[in-house]
């Protein structure tokens, strides 16, 4: 198999596209023949030893790949050789092959494009945790999603409008504004130009967005928190910016308003039947058409540093998905 092996925490620079024995299955694992692999932001700081799950070195980065299944450990009863499947592994993406726990792995139902489901899980499982579950959002209610055309951001917008809710998309380009105006958003803006407050306000009649979707962060957080409605819910999802917002709690108080923290990789593992239950609508919507991951590029495997540049440059606009032929 070759895989990109990250030997030291210098990032993607230091990683090589290296040759190494494929791994046969342990018992409760299976192999996958990768045939897809997306980029998730985490990616990007895992190589650098930043994010919060640090795997022992050398490993290989990709935290979610789709495929086939190519060797099926003892002890795996739900899964056989030639199932198409999704992996959220946390890590053994950017491979031709992978040995994964079989609980980590999602049978794909028919019709379910393979590129599509390295894409997937990731993302659209993040949003409808944040906005369905944590969030409560209601047909009507109006949600701002701030990084709308990122990966989780072109997500949770989609998830918005299946759910009956009026979007605006924020962005910090008029190029991806106009993406989003193509993916269903009902208004746009540009944080880049745009007075935040004032637009905001005139979005809205003055009432503020009900719901705010923020894996951005840093200091875009203080002025949204200020706009948001009686009763709203700031969703926390993540810092793509850099920094960590800190906010006077005044805030919360005058708005009646929730700060609502989102971590989907601990719901999974908490409550695994919620999480299984909402896969089980994101992929009833996905056979409807009402929601699809937005594919940016196809790189093959090969070129993973390519992506990473477009990432870290923030020019990634939906997803990079790379690709074994
Ligand atoms: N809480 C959870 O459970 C959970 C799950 C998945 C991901 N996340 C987090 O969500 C965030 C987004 O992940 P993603 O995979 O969607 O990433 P992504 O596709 O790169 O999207 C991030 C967006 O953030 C904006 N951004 C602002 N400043 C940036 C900067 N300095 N560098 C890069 N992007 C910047 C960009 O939009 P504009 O250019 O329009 O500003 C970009 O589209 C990450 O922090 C990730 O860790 C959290």
């Amino acid at each position: 198999m070759k895989a990109w092996l990250c030997e030291t925490l210098d990032g993607i620079a230091a990683m090589k596209w290296r040759e190494l024995p494929t791994p046969e299955p342990l018992p409760g694992e299976v192999r996958i023949a990768i045939k897809a692999a997306s980029l998730n932001f985490p990616d990007l700081l895992i190589v650098e030893g930043k994010y919060q799950f640090k795997p022992a070195l050398p490993f290989v980065p990709g935290a979610e790949f789709s495929g086939l299944v190519d060797a099926v450990g003892e002890g795996v009863g739900h899964l056989k050789v030639g199932d198409p499947v999704a992996a959220i592994a946390g890590t053994g993406g950017f491979a031709t092959h992978a040995s994964v726990d079989a609980t980590r792995v999602l049978p794909l139902p028919p019709g379910f494009a393979l590129d599509d489901a390295a894409a997937f899980a990731f993302t659209y499982g993040t949003s409808h945790h944040a906005l369905i579950d944590r969030a409560a959002l209601q047909p009507g209610e109006t949600v701002l999603v701030l990084g709308a055309a990122g990966g989780v951001g072109s997500s949770a917008l989609q998830i918005a409008k299946a759910a009956g809710a009026r979007v605006i998309a924020a962005t910090s380009s008029d190029e991806k504004c106009a993406l989003c105006t193509a993916l269903g958003a009902d208004a746009t803006l540009n944080y880049s130009t745009a007075n935040v407050r004032e637009a905001l306000k005139a979005l809205t009649g003055g009432k503020g967005p009900d719901v705010v979707y923020d894996p951005v962060g840093g200091d875009l957080a203080e002025p949204v928190f200020r706009s948001i409605a009686w009763r709203g819910r700031y969703l926390v999802v993540g810092f793509a910016q850099g920094g960590i917002p800190a906010l006077p709690w005044n805030l919360a108080l005058l708005k009646g308003a929730s700060i609502v923290g989102v971590f989907w990789g601990d719901f999974v593992k908490r409550e695994p039947k919620a999480s299984a239950a909402a896969l089980a609508q994101l992929a009833r919507w996905y056979g409807e058409g009402r929601i699809k991951p937005v594919i940016d590029q196809r790189l093959p495997m090969s070129e993973l540093p390519a992506a990473y540049e477009r990432m870290g440059r923030r020019q990634v606009m939906g997803k990079m998905v790379m690709v074994n032929d």
